[in-house]
């Protein structure tokens, strides 16, 4: 039987993407971004990220196809992220996505957005697969999954409070430094001294889960009494150091769910995962552990149409199918 070619549509958050894949090959992945929209509100804004899809998403998905040169008829099947994320935002995609579906006959597939994060790597490495703990990383989720098989997924921690993603973007909005806040602050700290301000890491005690809204406390309380008494250290060391600060979590709890888990690869996905000393730092620790380290580029960490086509032609292959009377559903759940 020939690669499946299937449409993927994500607009979970604050970007309208739209890819086509053939088996494990990328046709072709379009995204309109809609950082501009929000940045003079410092963060997503659900109502506009709603609008913004419907005015996005048609040309986008034309786009797409005429890159792949692929016909619409020549689709084997289409597929839309059901969640988690904002509603309006998925209901937008989704209902466009089963509404092409039935248009052109074809099988729809409600793809889980984690999952698809979970499938970005196999598009760029060959040998990424099973078993392999993934940290994923971006504005709207924080979390450890550990994939023992493909479609077999184990959520070990995620974060109690904030993102991480979250929490870049709230600091950055604090220190005055721009939006979305994780290139910003991975910017800001070139050259700073990460052990310059030691901020706290939170849960000790807890293996696999995340906590960030102390640190944002922290980060705060220490900036205002310092600027006060005027021995603030210099904005690279602060950003440097609080980005660390991020970074060992993510990283500890990461290596952790490793050992638990006896899995020989990490994988990652999600916005975070772009930030360099993340990158470097897991690169650093899977060298010395002996294990295999799949990040994808950029482009496949962040949200993506071809994560979710990827996803969906894994499900399409096993004959699963969704009916068009599914919902999106904003607090979709991996593995439950
Ligand atoms: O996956 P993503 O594009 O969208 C969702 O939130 O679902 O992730 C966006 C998040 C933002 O919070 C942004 O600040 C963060 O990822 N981010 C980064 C970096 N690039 C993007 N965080 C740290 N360092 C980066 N280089
Ligand atoms: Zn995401």
């Amino acid at each position: 039987m020939s690669d499946p070619i299937v449409l993927g549509v994500e607009t979970s958050c604050d970007e309208t993407a739209v890819a086509v894949v053939r088996g494990d090959e990328v046709l072709s992945n379009v995204l309109a971004s809609q950082v501009e929209a929000h940045a003079r509100f410092g963060g997503v804004v659900p109502e506009v990220a709603a609008r913004a899809h419907v005015e996005a998403i048609r040309a986008l998905t034309h786009r797409a196809l005429v890159r792949a040169g692929v016909h619409p008829m020549d689709l084997d099947a289409v597929a839309a992220t059901r969640g988690p994320g904002l509603a309006g935002a998925l209901m937008v995609g989704f209902s466009y996505a089963k509404a092409a579906a039935w248009a052109l006959g074809k099988p729809f597939l409600g793809i889980d957005h984690m999952e698809g994060h979970l499938f970005a790597p196999r598009l760029e490495d060959p040998g990424y697969g099973p078993p392999v703990v993934t940290l994923l990383a971006s504005g709207g989720h924080s979390q450890i999954v550990h994939m023992a098989d493909w479609g077999v997924y184990e959520v070990m921690g995620s974060t109690i409070d904030d993102a991480a993603g979250e929490a870049f973007d709230k600091l950055a909005r604090f220190l005055g430094i721009g939006f979305p806040g994780g290139p910003a602050i991975d910017r800001a700290s070139e050259g700073g001294n990460p052990a310059a301000v030691r901020f706290p890491r939170a849960l000790p005690d807890r293996p696999f889960d995340f906590s960030f809204s102390g640190l944002k406390t922290s980060v705060i309380t220490f900036v205002r009494s310092h600027h006060r008494a005027g021995t603030l250290p210099p904005m690279a060391d602060l950003a440097a150091s609080l980005q660390e600060a991020i970074v060992d979590s993510l990283v500890e709890k990461t290596l952790n769910a490793v050992e638990a888990t006896g899995a020989g690869a990490i994988s990652g996905g999600g916005g975070v995962l772009a930030n360099r000393r993340l990158r470097a730092r897991l690169g650093e620790e899977a060298q010395r552990r002996g294990l295999a380290l799949h990040l994808p580029s950029p482009l496949l960490c962040t949200d993506n149409g071809a994560m979710i086509a990827s996803a969906g032609i894994f499900h399409y292959r096993r004959g699963e199918r969704s009916p068009l009377e599914e919902e999106v559903d904003s607090s979709l759940r991996l593995g439950a």
